[in-house]
């Protein structure tokens, strides 16, 4: 089989691609990714020279591109992580999150319906669901709860939800959507709250808490997400939604507060900023439909995958502070222009 996985330098996208690469030796791996600023070869670095595994750069929005791609790949599956993800920078600069979030996946589906594919899995996010409140913990997303958005993120990826679940409908497309919880583990990008916390408090930085730190995430390792979309791909009914989280809820002064414990460094340095405009309280997953249909279970607990992530950015240090530094973007020039990997 050969795999489409689009925004596979990017966080979950790199896992899904390192995971898939590692475990299906048979099957064809090639990553598309445009290589915005969440984009990070380094972070396939274990993966890019194996003969199952091929990096395309390339924007899902340019509909010529896309189709010429197809045209040449013929893709099995299609599996499209890539997006604009970061709920702040939407809030400044909401139009590219529908170019990417919404008009790329259209133009992804068009080429699906036009070359047909076995299979196109859609890689949402729980924020569709817009938030619940504190003070009811019995409430949960299921896949049937109601699309109701805050952010403009949120709102692009909804809309691209109901496109993907159009072309199943009106042009008989194989789909699946999985919406998921916020992930950490290796890779992320230093922006999002849990590699944050680590990179500024191993240099004794302040840890910006949004508000009074009391909204509640429901953390899932992103290993757990990546055998998730495996098995929906793999056993999930065309058509189908499902929703991937590990009732790991924690306000995010409790996960603050974890970090600092766990690298021994001082809550002082916990600074309360101004509340994100909007800010969703509580997302929380109910995850029964992956367990008793498609029998997942979540690998790790909070418990466990924050020690095992904090390991990882310790004995990762280069990987961040390339980041940090901005060295990251020069990789793809080094690793695959100047050596002739591929043609800019
Ligand atoms: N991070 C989370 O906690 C979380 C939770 C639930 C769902 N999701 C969803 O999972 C997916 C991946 O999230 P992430 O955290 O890995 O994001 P990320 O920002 O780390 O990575 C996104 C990747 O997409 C690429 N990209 C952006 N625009 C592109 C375009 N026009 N064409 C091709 N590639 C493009 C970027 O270069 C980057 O490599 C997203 O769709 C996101 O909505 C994320």
């Amino acid at each position: 089989m050969k795999f489409l996985v689009t925004g596979g330098a990017g966080f979950i996208g790199a896992n899904f691609v390192e995971y898939m690469v590692n475990k299906y030796p048979e099957d064809e791996i090639i990553n598309l990714d445009a290589l915005t600023y969440a984009g990070n070869l380094e972070t396939l670095k274990n993966v890019e020279d194996k003969p199952n595994y091929k990096f395309i750069k390339g924007d899902i929005a340019d509909r010529e591109f896309i189709f010429d791609l197809f045209e040449k790949e013929k893709p099995d599956v299609v599996v499209n992580f890539a997006a604009e993800s970061h709920v702040d920078r939407s809030i400044e600069d909401p139009e590219i999150f529908v170019k990417t979030n919404v008009m790329g996946t259209t133009t992804l589906l068009d080429a699906c319906v036009k070359y047909g594919i076995k299979r196109y899995h859609q890689v949402s996010t729980d924020e569709v669901y817009g938030d619940l409140p504190l003070d009811r913990p019995d409430l949960f997303f299921t896949e049937s709860t109601p699309l109701h958005t805050s952010s403009p993120y949120s709102s692009s990826k909804a809309s691209a939800d109901l496109f993907v679940m159009a072309y199943g409908r009106t042009y008989g497309l194989p789909v699946t959507i999985s919406r998921c919880s916020n992930n950490y583990g290796p890779y992320q990008f230093p922006e999002k709250l849990i590699p944050l916390i680590i990179s500024r408090a191993l240099n004794d930085e302040t840890i910006p808490v949004y508000g009074t730190g009391e909204n509640v995430r429901d953390w899932l390792h992103v290993y757990d997400h990546c055998v998730a979309i495996d098995m929906i791909l793999r056993q999930g009914k065309e058509g189908e939604v499902y929703n991937i989280g590990g009732h790991n809820e924690r306000t995010n002064l409790e996960v603050v507060k974890t970090v600092l414990r766990a690298l021994n460094k001082p809550e002082s340095l916990i600074t309360y900023v101004t509340d994100r405009k909007g800010h969703d309280m509580r997302y929380a997953i109910d995850p029964t439909k992956m367990e008793t249909e498609l029998g997942w279970k979540p690998v790790y607990t909070f418990d466990t995958g924050i020690p095992q992530t904090i390991e990882w950015y310790l004995n990762n240090k280069d990987w961040w502070e390339n980041i940090v530094s901005g060295e990251y973007q020069n990789y793809f020039q080094k690793m695959y222009v100047d050596k002739g990997r591929v043609e800019e």
